[in-house]
């Protein structure tokens, strides 16, 4: 039975995807800019099963739900495809982060199973081609296949993946308010907000925009011009977001006062810069050396963990995933 083993941990962007462009090749509406982080990783292992009749997936020890496995089972279809086989697998996944709170398990899900499945599957690929194929499964597993920080290139499907840049150190406070499941995915959300929202156009151009200041104050190293821009292009989303109709609203009451303090921390001296993903949780940039003030500041508005810069998906020798 062939079988492989990955790991992959979810990225937070600095510089947000949010748009299709083609949702079937889920190719952005613009580039975008991430942080891999070191924490909440996912252990994917895949095992071909040619006597089994379809694909088997668990998701922290018990039998996924039947979309969570449509979704995978769509995605080793591609890979199966591609490797000339037929062979159903069984797919077992081990997810350290809240599934569905807005910290990016579909990336660090998506990019562990797609160097599981490829090597699994015997497909030979390089880095940007794993990191094309997880784009496949979502959209932000395609930086996760990158350490540190990512770029992912909008384009065609042979051009848009992610690589690595250089750029400043900084740590990420994740606050969560609330680690409950979203009730909108980020997948309609997207589709919504592209449909409906008249501030849609805006958003694409100015994160275009973004995309290539950001990728200046990366080079320079300019921690305080990568912090106001990502909080920017944050803010940004959401008011988007918010502009649907129906509307979405994924900050809440909690999520807006850790950007209060956030606001207050600044005006005290510690440069800090609030972000949020498709959902109430929000994640604090800072300097390292300011990362343990930030997060004893914010202790209060959610449970607090401090990340760092992590590793992009990878093998890694078989353990126990059920
Ligand atoms: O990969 P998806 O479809 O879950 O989209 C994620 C979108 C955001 O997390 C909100 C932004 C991003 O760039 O990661």
């Amino acid at each position: 039975m062939r079988t492989a083993t990955a790991r992959a941990h979810p990225n937070i962007a600095l510089v947000k995807y949010w748009g299709k462009r083609d949702e079937e090749l889920i190719l952005p509406a613009a580039g975008s800019l991430s942080l891999t982080l070191d924490g909440f990783a996912t252990t994917t292992t895949v095992s071909l099963d040619p006597s089994a009749a379809e694909d088997r997936f668990t998701l922290n020890g018990a039998a996924a739900s039947p979309t969570q496995s449509e979704r995978v089972t769509r995605f080793v279809d591609l890979v199966r495809s591609r490797a000339g086989s037929s062979s159903p697998a069984v797919v077992r996944s081990r997810n350290e982060a809240p599934t569905g709170a807005g910290l990016a398990s579909s990336a660090s899900g998506f990019a562990a199973l797609a160097v599981a499945a490829a090597t699994a599957y015997g497909l030979d690929l390089d880095r940007a081609d794993l990191s094309r194929l997880a784009r496949r499964g979502s959209g932000s597993a395609t930086r996760s296949l990158v350490d540190g920080l990512s770029i992912w290139h909008a384009g065609d499907d042979a051009a848009s993946f992610a690589e690595p840049i250089d750029g400043p150190a900084m740590s990420m406070v994740i606050v969560t308010v609330d680690a409950a499941e979203k009730a909108v995915s980020s997948r309609e959300a997207m589709r919504r907000t592209a449909a409906t929202s008249p501030y849609y156009a805006g958003w694409v151009d100015s994160t275009a925009h973004s995309l290539r200041e950001m990728t200046t104050a990366c080079r320079a190293g300019d921690f305080t011009r990568v912090g106001e821009i990502t909080e920017l292009n944050a803010l940004r989303m959401h008011a988007a977001i918010e502009a649907c109709e129906p509307s979405i609203r994924y900050l809440r009451a909690g999520s807006v006062a850790v950007f209060d303090a956030v606001e207050q921390l600044r005006a005290d001296g510690i440069e800090a810069y609030a972000t949020a993903d498709a959902g109430p949780n929000v994640v604090v940039i800072s300097r390292p050396a300011d990362a343990a003030a930030v997060a004893e500041r914010l202790g209060g508005l959610g449970a607090v963990r401090v990340v760092g810069a992590g590793p992009g998906a990878r093998l890694i020798p078989e353990e126990d995933c059920a």
